[in-house]
Formats: C-alpha cells, structure tokens, sequence
C-alpha cells in the first residue's frame, strides 16, 4: 500500500483535497518521479525535496520514488506540495508513522536547507479542514497565525523539517500559534478637506451610498484623486462573512499580511502601467488580480484614459458578472470580483478643454482622440459620470465647509442599512447586497418610479438614447437618491438627478 498524506490544490479560492500517494521501489531508473498534472513549481519540487531530506541526514535509497497527485486530472499547481511530497517520503521510508501524520492537512514550500518557507493560501485551506471535519493542518511558521482563523482545528506551524518531525514524534514540542489580531483601525483623509467641488461630493456620496460605478472628469489640479482618497472612509465596515471572503481572497494571492482579517473594505488603486495578469488575474501561477483583490470594496482607476485598451475591454465582463474568469492552459479558473469601479480622467490630453484660455490649439480634435481610448461599452457601464470643474481660488479661501466624512458617513450608513434591510427580503440568497447589484425582477420590484418620473425617464431614454443597460442604471441609482432621501418610492425628482449623472451634465 502507498503512503498517504492529504494536501490541497485550489481552484480559485475553492479548495479542494489533493492525496499525495508515494510508492518506493519496483523496477526502472532510481530517483524521485512527480505525476498528477503538475505544474512547473509542483514538478521542480522534487529537487527541493531531496535537497531538504539530504539536509535532514537522511539517506534517500537509490530507488524509485514514484510520487502521485490524485485526483491525477486535476491540475496542480504552486509549491506548497513540498511539505506534502516530504512527509509522505518519509511515510514510505518508515521514517515517519501513520499515526504521527493522522488527518491532517499539510501545505507548505521547503527551502533546500529544510526551512519550511511561507505559501499562499493557508486561510481557506484551514477553513475547508476544518469544514471537513480534518483534526489538524500542518504549515509554515509564518503561516500560522492564518491558519488559527480556522475553528476546531489543531495547527502546527513549524519553522523547519526537523522540528515538525521532533514535534509529530514527541521529542519536542512546537509552540501553539498565536491567532492574527485585527490591524489598527485605519485613518482616511476627510471630506471636509476639499472646499467647493459640491456636485462631486454628492455624486461621491451617492456612489457610496448605492456601490455605484463613478466616473470623474475633469482638468488637472481639480481634485479628483484627493476625492478618491476619502471614499474609504465613507464606506461601511465589512460584515465579519464579507471580511473572511475577502481575507480568503487576499491569503491565495498572498497578500494576507500577518494572517490579519481586516474590516475595511479594500481600496485598491492598480497603477496604470498594471498589466493584464495583474489587474484581472493569471500569471505563471493563477492568482486574484486586483479586480478580485477589490472583490466587496472599490477599484479605483486614476488616469482611466492611460491604461491599455486591452486591459480596460478586459474589465467588461467582471464588472458585468462578478467574477474574473482566468483561462489557463486546459482549464478556466474563476475569482470572485465584485468590485465598485471609481475612475476618474481628464477630458483630453493637455486637460484644459473647457478653459479657451488654457486649451490647446487642437480642441476639440484632442479630447476626441483621448476620450475615444475608452470604448463606448466601457463608459455605458458607469453608473454616474460627473465632470469635475477646476477650483475657484475663491472657494479655496474659503472656511472649511460644515459637513465632514463623519456627517456623510452617517446617511451613507443609513441608506446602507436600508438596503440591507429590502435585499434580505427579496434575494435571500444573498446575491444582491446593494441598489448597484439589484437586477430583473427585483430590481423592477424595487425602483418603479412613480407616474411622473417614469413619463420623464421615458421622454430621457428617447433622447439620449439610453440602452438598455443605461436605462436600468438610472432606475438603480434613483433607487439609491430615493434611499438617501428615505423614501419608500422614486419620485420623479430622482429620476431628474439620476439622469444628470447618466449624461455627466451635471
Ligand atoms: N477642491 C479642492 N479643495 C482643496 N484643495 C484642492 C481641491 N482640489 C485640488 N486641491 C489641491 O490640489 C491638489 C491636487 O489635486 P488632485 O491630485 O486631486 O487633482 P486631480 O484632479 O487628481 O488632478 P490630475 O488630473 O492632474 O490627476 C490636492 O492635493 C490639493 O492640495
Ligand atoms: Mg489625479
């Protein structure tokens, strides 16, 4: 019979049970043989392996080692199998007693100087142990703390071979990991900073509000960045079950730092040099991009019109769907991504196109050109698009205005609650959280306007040509005026404004 040891592979942050079975002897050349599907990483694992059980002083035979990865068509990819491939080596060598390893899950890289190194992914496979009713996960030192996440569920996290093996035969005893702290609470810059802009700051507040798409225009200097920088503070804590989605999401890209769960709600604001695999996800090992990284938080996009086309077309269908769907050599890997998308850009290159005074020769060729870098499908799936005019040095002079992030919050919170409150009711599924989410049938449900406005939306899709999915933006973000407002209904009022945001008339 094979040695055994149980392991993971991940499919997008899905874990699922990998059993390393390792078979000494029989005839063919000697050394040690990986098969399963593995991936580079998983196959150069065999170097690694022998290098660290040459470290431990132990004499590999010179005999066959055949290592296999079941389910053998499921593809295996990353280095946290080393750990695995180890043990159960020294399993089928009688190193090591069943007993020693019993039901538990192992993950974790070896150095060739037998250090257990760190690996991606701890999180979500201490939490399928345990959901599986595992006795225990053994991982890196560094990893611990992630995997205490974990409840019912015994870790042992060691720094190096030798160590685990002392620990698992009982002549030592490895310390019991800590369980992460929450980080500090984070201070965000505050809204009361910026003087004048007010139609910005509504349209900021009604993003927040409904997690509705926005899109900022507007000349340098106007303060679109520094407007960016305070959403965060205006947007509600996770849910403790939003937080470990999330911390699940950050600890397979291995972005979980200290196996902290933290309760803010990620803001990421990806560089526009950011390439492909990493905004959308993939790379030489499937990882969550910075939209999935974004995944119940705000992606934030500076210089929209600056990223590659390539990259932008590619945000479509997570903004559409919720999810990134990364294609690797024979199979889809799917990370969740649902996102808020800011983003903000000036109207044309030199960005000065309403100031005649300041524009250049080329108006308004140059703003044709720029803005047409951003395909039509990608503006019409911004929620609200305002242009953002430059500061008056009169309103710069002026005294700090009265209503800070505190005050704003605080409606936010409020419309926030509300909407919790209708999609529990109508989408106990859970599939709809917020106005930005509500689709068909609820959504139809939730935002029928009254008589007036929906003559004016109408009249509105008529000339502006609103598509389809225009149309049904407008209805979310009236929904969204109507919750601030505490309104049962959409009148006609929040039809109007919700329109102006269609049009960036506003
Ligand atoms: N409304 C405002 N109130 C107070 N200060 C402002 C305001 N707008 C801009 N500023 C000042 O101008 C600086 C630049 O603003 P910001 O970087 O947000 O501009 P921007 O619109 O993002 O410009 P760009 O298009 O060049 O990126 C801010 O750091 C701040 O000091
Ligand atoms: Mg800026």
């Amino acid at each position: 019979m094979p040695a055994r040891v149980a392991t993971v592979a991940f499919r997008g942050i899905e874990t699922l049970e990998v059993d390393v079975q390792v078979h000494v002897g029989g005839g063919g050349w000697p050394g040690i043989y990986v098969v399963g599907l593995p991936d580079k990483a998983v196959g150069e694992s065999r170097e690694r392996v022998h290098a660290a059980l040459s470290a431990l002083g132990l004499a590999i035979p010179q005999k066959r080692i055949v290592v296999n990865l079941a389910p053998a068509d499921l593809p295996k990819e990353g280095s946290h199998f080393d750990l695995a491939i180890a043990l159960a080596i020294l399993l089928a060598l009688g190193a090591l007693s069943i007993e020693d390893l019993a039901d538990r899950v192992v993950m974790g890289e070896l150095a060739l100087d037998g250090r257990i190194t760190p690996v991606a992914g701890v999180l979500p496979a201490a939490i399928a142990a345990a959901g599986a009713g595992r006795r225990g996960l053994i991982c890196p030192e560094a990893c611990g703390p992630e995997a205490r996440w974990a409840d019912a569920l015994e870790v042992i996290a060691a720094p190096d071979l030798l160590s685990l093996l002392n620990h698992l035969r009982g002549i030592q005893v490895l310390p019991e990991p800590p369980r992460a702290n929450a980080g500090p609470e984070p201070r965000y810059p505050d809204l009361r900073d910026i003087k004048g802009q007010e139609t910005t700051k509504r349209a900021l507040e009604v993003a927040a509000a409904g997690s509705h798409s926005l899109l900022m225009v507007g000349p340098p200097g106007a303060g679109k960045s520094m407007m960016a920088a305070r959403l965060p503070g205006l947007l509600p804590a996770l849910t403790p079950a939003e937080a470990l989605e999330t911390s699940m999401i950050r600890s397979v890209a291995g972005e979980l730092k200290g196996g902290r769960i933290d309760r803010a709600r990620p803001f990421r604001s990806p560089h526009h040099s950011s390439s492909m695999p990493a905004l959308i996800g993939g790379g030489s090992r499937a990882k969550p991009g910075e939209v999935s990284l974004a995944h119940r938080g705000v992606l934030f996009l500076d210089e929209l019109a600056e990223f590659p086309r390539p990259v932008l077309d590619a945000l479509r269908q997570p903004i559409e769907t919720g999810e990134a769907v990364i294609a690797r050599a024979n199979h889809h890997v799917t990370y969740p991504a649902r996102f808020q998308l800011i983003a903000a850009m000036n109207p044309c290159r030199c960005g000065h196109l309403a100031d005649p005074s300041r524009g250049c020769g080329r108006a308004p060729r140059c703003a044709q050109d720029y803005q047409s870098r951003l395909s039509g499908p990608l503006l019409d799936r911004f929620d609200l698009t305002v242009s953002v005019p430059a500061v008056l040095a009169a309103d710069l002079s002026l005294p700090p205005p009265a209503e800070g992030t505190v005050e704003v919050a605080a409606r936010i919170a409020a419309a926030r609650a509300l909407q919790v409150d209708r999609y529990r009711r109508l989408d106990p599924a859970g599939t709809t959280l917020t106005n930005a989410e509500a689709d068909g049938e609820i959504l139809a449900a939730v935002a029928e306007p009254d008589p007036a406005g929906l003559d004016l939306l109408r009249l509105a899709a008529e000339r502006l040509k609103l598509s389809a999915r225009g149309y049904h933006r407008v209805l979310r973000v009236a929904r969204t005026l109507a919750d601030l407002d505490r309104s049962e209904t959409v009148t006609r009022i929040h039809i109007a404004e919700a329109l102006g945001y269609r049009t960036g008339a506003s």
